[in-house]
């Protein structure tokens, strides 16, 4: 595991799934350009030890559990605790919550239906999002020349990418090397420079969903893998100043997905100078923290300028007839926020969804003893589901017979689903349902009593399930407020570093000392958050006046 941190420092930004819309920092080594390794039979590098681990679980707590059969030990149900081993509380809830596999090559996945499930949640927000502001979805082909990218590798010098490169098409050698997609901005300025002539083309706004591949070295499911399913956003713009406005706008629109679809109180701000992208000329973030206190990047939005369009000529001519390079935007969120939706929600009992991306957001269980009850419990339970379902809830109805309540009740918490339904013969006689929550765990969550009648358990799920997303976010807040620490000067950011807490502090030095701070505590600078303190600061390396504060800390 501590081989996952090894390359982290000199790739943060490259190696963001999410940050790659705008990956101008090609270098491209003459190695990498080899073909390709014969691939290892290792898979993810950084494997649980603990998969196979078998320990009796705890009973869950049941009630009325003179209503349950006898629940049965389960062996194969646990993860291991989150305080133990936070990567390997990881690992488990992917695996045992059925989210995602390892593929058989080496840093790939499968992603399982569940886990694809949260994905086109996330898709089909954004998608309304991204038509609502303005873009269009399009395709651009998988395989670039790889002329594409030394192109643009020459105006750029960065880091050495980890390209997969088509060598043989149809049995034959091929003329030019393909590169396999590992973001689009080559292919997207190529075909951008032959569609706009005049400002009259002007802005081109357009998104693809796609895949897109790099040789990673060190893997982690869903935060970085050899192939990852992203959005990448591309636009063209006639001025800076349009070009900052969708820069900002897109960021905007990440923000409030992060908070009002994946409860995660993000951080947004501008990256650095060090951190920004090469070529671009500014990049905006946001920042999640994560259930172990380390920053995930979720999102980036970049400011592009020129670079790319100087590189590929894409000009128009202006209102003055005179010809001018674009300005341009590019944006991506990735299946990496997935990852960032298990490691800020997820608990000992297994990961937790919040309502609005779970794919399954009521889970009804049958419980009856007696096969005089079977068939009045399993009636209920039926249309219970029918009514939540005619009311848009995402509910499953789980009857199957060959496990015990108790078994589904871990099951499902296990998945994160937020509301469970338990129905009984006592319930149906009295003509009422158990509500619980998965955020709230044992008698606290739980609510006896909820009327069948529709209209009323439809209101009353519909603000559980409301109350559940807002509690999400307000948890999350606090564990991150209390979990960042107002530094004035060097000494206290190392402090709050070795506790592994975030600094946030007035910073005006320069990028050797930025970097300087990464060599010494491992943290580097996440953002200026857009949201800054009034009043006269000093930097806390140098003691100059400084206009705002940063935040520092330790990030995947
Ligand atoms: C990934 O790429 C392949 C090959 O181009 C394509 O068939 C597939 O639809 C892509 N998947 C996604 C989710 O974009
Ligand atoms: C990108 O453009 C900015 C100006 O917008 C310039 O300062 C910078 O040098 C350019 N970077 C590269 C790598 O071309
Ligand atoms: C019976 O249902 C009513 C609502 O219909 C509820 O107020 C009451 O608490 C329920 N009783 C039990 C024992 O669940």
């Amino acid at each position: 595991m501590g081989a996952l941190t090894l390359r982290l420092p000199s790739l943060t930004s490259l190696s963001s799934a999410a940050a790659a819309a705008a990956l101008p920092r090609y270098h491209f080594c003459r190695q990498l350009c080899a073909p390709l390794r014969s691939v290892s039979a290792a898979k993810f590098s950084v494997q649980s030890s603990t998969v196979e681990k078998e320990i009796a679980a705890t009973p869950p707590e049941i009630e009325p559990a003179s209503l349950l059969p006898r629940l049965q030990l389960e062996k194969d149900r646990v993860i291991t605790p989150r305080s133990q081993d936070f990567n390997a509380w990881y690992l488990d809830i992917i695996a045992k919550a059925e989210l995602a596999d390892y593929g058989p090559v080496r840093g790939t996945m499968v992603i399982r239906p569940y886990g694809y499930a949260i994905w086109e949640a996330i898709q089909d927000y954004l998608n309304v999002k991204f038509k609502e502001t303005g873009h269009s979805n399009m395709y651009f082909p998988q395989f670039i020349p790889y002329s594409f990218i030394e192109k643009e590798a020459s105006h750029v010098e960065g880091f050495s990418p980890e390209l997969a490169l088509v060598t043989v098409g149809g049995g034959k050698e091929l003329e030019e090397k393909l590169v396999v997609r590992p973001t689009s901005e080559t292919i997207v300025n190529h075909m951008f420079t032959q569609w706009i002539n005049s400002y009259r083309d002007l802005p081109l706004m357009i998104n693809q969903w796609a895949n897109v591949t790099r040789w990673e070295m060190r893997t982690k499911p869903f935060v970085r893998t050899l192939e990852f399913l992203w959005q990448e956003g591309h636009t063209a713009h006639a001025s800076l100043e349009e070009a900052e406005e969708e820069a900002l706008q897109m960021i905007d629109v990440y923000t409030k997905f992060a908070y009002e679809q994946a409860a995660i109180p993000v951080v947004v701000g501008r990256k650095s100078k060090v951190e920004t992208f090469a070529g671009a000329s500014k990049t905006y973030t946001i920042e999640a923290m994560m259930g172990d206190r380390k920053a995930l990047q979720a999102g980036t939005s970049h400011n592009l300028g020129q670079n790319f369009s100087r590189a590929f000529g894409t000009q128009f001519m202006d209102e003055n007839g005179e010809r001018q390079h674009v300005w341009q935007t590019s944006w991506a969120i990735s299946t990496r926020f997935i990852g960032g939706i298990i490691m800020t929600h997820g608990d000992d009992a297994g990961l937790m969804l919040p309502p609005n991306l779970a794919p399954i957001q009521v889970v009804v269980v049958p419980i009856w003893k007696k096969a005089d009850e079977k068939a009045g419990v399993l009636g209920a339970s039926s249309s219970v589901k029918e009514t939540l379902q005619a009311a848009g809830i995402k509910v499953k109805l789980d009857d199957a017979e060959q496990r015990t309540p108790g078994w589904k009740f871990n099951f499902w918490e296990m998945k994160g689903v937020p509301l469970r339904i338990e129905i009984g013969p006592r319930d149906v006689s009295n003509g009422s349902v158990v509500v619980c929550r998965r955020d709230i765990p044992g008698k606290q969550g739980k609510v006896f009593g909820i009327s069948m009648e529709s209209s009323s358990l439809v209101a009353y799920v519909k603000g559980k399930l409301d109350e559940v997303q807002s509690s999400l976010l307000e948890n999350a807040k606090s564990f991150r407020d209390s979990n960042i620490v107002d530094v004035r000067s060097y000494s206290e950011l190392k402090e709050a570093i070795a506790q592994g807490k975030w600094a946030r502090g007035p910073w005006s030095a320069s990028d050797t000392e930025e970097l300087k701070v990464k060599e010494e505590t491992g943290a580097t600078i996440r953002c200026f958050p857009f949201e800054q303190p009034e009043g006269a600061k000093k930097c806390l390396m140098t003691g100059n006046p400084a206009d705002e504060v940063a935040i520092f800390a330790k990030s995947y």
